[in-house]
């Protein structure tokens, strides 16, 4: 039979997704996750769930050599920046010390091809716009930090045991599947758009804007936002990079262009034809003006070509999976 990938995380917004894109392009898949964010209904059917922490050595063993896994996904993992600051111990457990333990396994069973979810805050607040990959790394909140050990880990363990990786660096990840099989489910949302859908539909008081004094052309912060369906394929084409056997890359994901809090609340006036109740309100701490992507090196490297990256097309699936939550599946 043919070899199987690993996903961590599955039935989290994000890894859905890929369960979906990877179901899709008939590419088998096995997912563990606990459960603690994730829903058992955003995988697919014909994926095995398997219930559990992947800082689990044991279970990770047995899940790698039941199913034939050759590959791995790594998604789970805590990613609400405030909370990082709150807990950090909490962020280096759940990020760094569990991806430890998956890493060790990966090297010890020698499986030798790794995906890893990273974020745009291993760049912390750069002094240049846009960010290409050879930025310096200098996150200012621990969920960065956490998330920038891991990348150093998988490099590190690449140059000692020939694990190969794919460190994919996420921008601001947005919208939800077209086909409404998946979407962002948490009712305790912070990410604008999600926010934004949620005051649009009376869900939620109003939006309150954060800051509008910031040197950007309309005072708010500007974000290149980036479709989760296109984000996904990346991760295939990612997945199928490092079993031809290509090389270790570091790939930034976003579109290489930007938007501001302004320009996305408009957006999804326009495709509603509804307003979003929102307040200005004072800047967030920890928020850079501005996170725009070189998006150059992933199309280069992997061919990626991304399909749904206008920001009226992000809101319109946001929008449309917010409503579906209202009517729940049986
Ligand atoms: N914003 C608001 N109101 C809200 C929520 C957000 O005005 O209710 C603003 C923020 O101030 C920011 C922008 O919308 O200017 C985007 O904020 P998000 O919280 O949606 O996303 P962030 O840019 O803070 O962070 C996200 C991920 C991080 C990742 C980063 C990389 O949460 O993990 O993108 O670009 F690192």
């Amino acid at each position: 039979s043919s070899p199987c990938v690993l996903v961590t995380g599955g039935a989290g917004y994000i890894g859905s997704h890929v369960l979906h894109a990877l179901t899709d392009a008939g590419i088998p898949a096995v997912t563990i996750d606990n459960l603690s964010t994730g829903r058992r209904r955003a995988v697919p059917g014909a994926v095995p769930l398997i219930e559990g922490d992947i800082g689990d050595a044991s279970l990770l063993e047995r899940t790698i050599r039941e199913h034939r896994v050759d590959a791995v996904m790594h998604f789970a993992g805590s990613i609400v920046v405030p909370e990082s600051v709150s807990n950090p111990l909490a962020y280096y457990r759940n990020n760094t010390v569990n991806s430890l333990t998956l890493l060790d396994t990966c090297v010890r069973l020698g499986v030798g091809n790794v995906v890893f979810s990273s974020t745009a805050a291993v760049y912390g607040s750069p002094e240049r716009v846009p960010i290409d990959e050879e930025t310096p790394t200098v996150p200012i909140n621990p969920y960065g930090a956490s998330k920038l050990m891991t990348e150093r880990m998988l490099r590190d363990a690449g140059a000692a045991h020939g694990v190969r990786s794919v460190i994919l660096r996420y921008f601001n990840v947005a919208g939800a599947d077209p086909e409404g099989r998946t979407g962002q489910a948490t009712p305790v949302a912070t990410h604008l758009i999600k926010v934004a859908c949620q005051a649009l539909l009376g869900r939620r008081p109003a939006l309150s804007i954060f800051g509008t004094d910031y040197p950007t052309p309309d005072g708010t912060c500007i974000r290149d936002y980036i479709h989760v369906s296109d984000l996904a394929d990346a991760h295939v084409l990612a997945l199928l990079h490092l079993r031809r056997g290509g090389e270790s890359l570091v790939l930034n994901c976003g579109y290489g262009g930007g938007a501001s809090v302004h320009e996305v609340v408009e957006a999804l006036e326009r495709v509603s034809g509804e307003r979003v109740p929102a307040t200005l309100a004072p800047r967030r701490p920890g928020d850079p003006p501005q996170l725009v992507a070189v998006a150059d090196r992933i199309r280069e490297r992997l061919g990626w070509v991304p399909k749904h990256d206008r920001l009226d097309d992000i809101v319109r699936s946001a929008l449309v999976w917010e409503r579906s939550l209202d009517h729940p599946a049986p």
